[in-house]
């Protein structure tokens, strides 16, 4: 549980029941371990593929992360997903594989639920918000244009969140005229492949499959504008003004278990200087750390000054991994600027692919909704 997690806000009235869609997977593990004793939700079902159905948990699941199967979950029988037969449950966190994901999702909020989602599939789509709780709360009004009984919630991309907490505060202070972002990501972000991480060892792969168009797309619906269109006098209707600044991506997998490391470059519209850039970051808050939601970190993002920060092995669980670690800040030479005012900068961004990349940002999704969008809590 988080930094703030002493003074966490009241919770809602009864805990809340939820299931595991796609239990089994990397993503699902993390969300056991960090559901385990949540105080607003309480799991009640898992889900995952024909190949888990009937088994109990422990029997279907190869549990790879660092701290050991919660108990109580072990003997909990994993069933198939059946949108008619989902009586009771009122959020269903979402780590299912790609290709079934959009499909399932959407019988599942049709049936009611309210879906958090950890899969491309709806991110792009208009009414469905991709929300980053620091950075754009106020997207969750696009929910209201969805004909569902339920609704869909997105988050990012593992690799877009830790780009995105790195550009809000910077983005919003000064404007941006590009982005590029290479890319180290962690073999957790692959998913388990018959159980297992993927191998790696003494290599690099130059090419994630997917993975650069979403890191080029994503940030601008992430840091867009909200735009109330009354149209023809009906009801509001809510539309993302998109950030126009192009990011360029260079997308790699490398031997590291959890992290993903992002070296990136930013041309502003106006030149500043190194202050400016680490003043913006540290007054970096939003909703959660107000709210004091119980799985917000104190600080969504930290400035690590050391040369050799941040580094996936040291950094990776800053604020059990729900804080983003930035290092390495640097003018860019390549417009031979000269002093201390300079348009091109340089950076690290760190983030946890499975806990803030994936999660634990759905987590935190839900605990803003349920802070801001119902009246359940007290
Ligand atoms: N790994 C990351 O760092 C990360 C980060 C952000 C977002 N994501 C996204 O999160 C989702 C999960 O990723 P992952 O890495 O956890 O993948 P994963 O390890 O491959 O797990 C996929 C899960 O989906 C289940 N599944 C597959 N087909 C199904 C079906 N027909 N019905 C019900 N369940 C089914 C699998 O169950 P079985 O075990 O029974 O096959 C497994 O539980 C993906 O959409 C991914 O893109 C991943």
């Amino acid at each position: 549980m988080s930094a703030t997690q002493d003074q966490s806000r009241p919770g809602p009235k009864t805990s809340i029941p939820v299931a595991i869609l796609g239990a089994t997977g990397a993503v699902g593990q993390r969300f056991l371990a960090l559901l385990d004793e949540h105080p607003w939700f309480r799991v009640e079902r898992l889900f995952a593929s024909e190949e888990s159905a009937g088994k109990t948990y422990a029997e279907a699941v190869d549990w790879a992360l660092e701290t050991p199967l919660p108990k109580q979950f072990a003997g909990l029988g994993v069933e198939l997903l059946n949108p008619d037969d989902l009586g009771g449950l009122v959020v269903a966190f979402s780590a299912l594989s790609p290709d079934v994901a959009g499909e399932l999702e959407a019988e599942v909020a049709d049936a009611g639920l309210l879906v958090f989602s950890n899969a491309g599939s709806h991110r792009m789509d208009a009414d469905v918000p991709l929300i980053v709780p620091e950075v754009n709360a106020d997207h969750f009004a696009l929910a209201t244009r969805q004909q569902r009984s339920g609704v869909i919630i997105t988050n990012p991309n593992c690799s877009t969140v830790g780009l995105v907490l790195a550009l809000a505060p910077i983005y919003r202070a000064f404007g941006l005229r590009r982005v590029s972002v290479v890319t180290q990501q962690a073999l957790s972000g692959a998913g388990l492949i018959d159980g297992k991480l993927m191998e790696l060892e003494g290599n690099v792969i130059p090419f994630i499959r997917g993975e650069e168009v979403k890191l080029a797309i994503e940030p601008g619906k992430l840091l867009g504008e909200l735009m109330t269109n009354l149209g023809d006098g009906s009801l509001p209707e809510f539309e993302i003004e998109h950030a126009e600044f192009p990011v360029s991506a260079t997308c790699t997998r490398v031997p590291v278990t959890n992290g993903h490391l992002l070296s990136v470059q930013v041309e502003f519209d106006e030149p500043v200087t190194k202050d400016d850039v680490l003043d913006a970051w540290a007054r970096f808050q939003g909703l959660p750390q107000t709210e004091h939601l119980p799985s917000a970190p104190a600080r969504p993002v930290h400035y690590l000054a050391e040369d050799s920060a941040p580094q996936p092995a040291l950094h990776v669980n800053l604020e059990s991994g729900m804080a983003a670690s930035i290092g390495r800040l640097r003018p860019d030479g390549v417009y031979g600027e000269v002093g201390p005012k300079r348009r091109a900068w340089k950076f690290i961004t760190l983030s946890h692919n499975t806990i803030r990349g994936a999660a634990g940002g759905s987590i935190l999704n839900a605990e803003l909704w349920f802070s801001t969008q119902s009246s359940e809590l007290d």
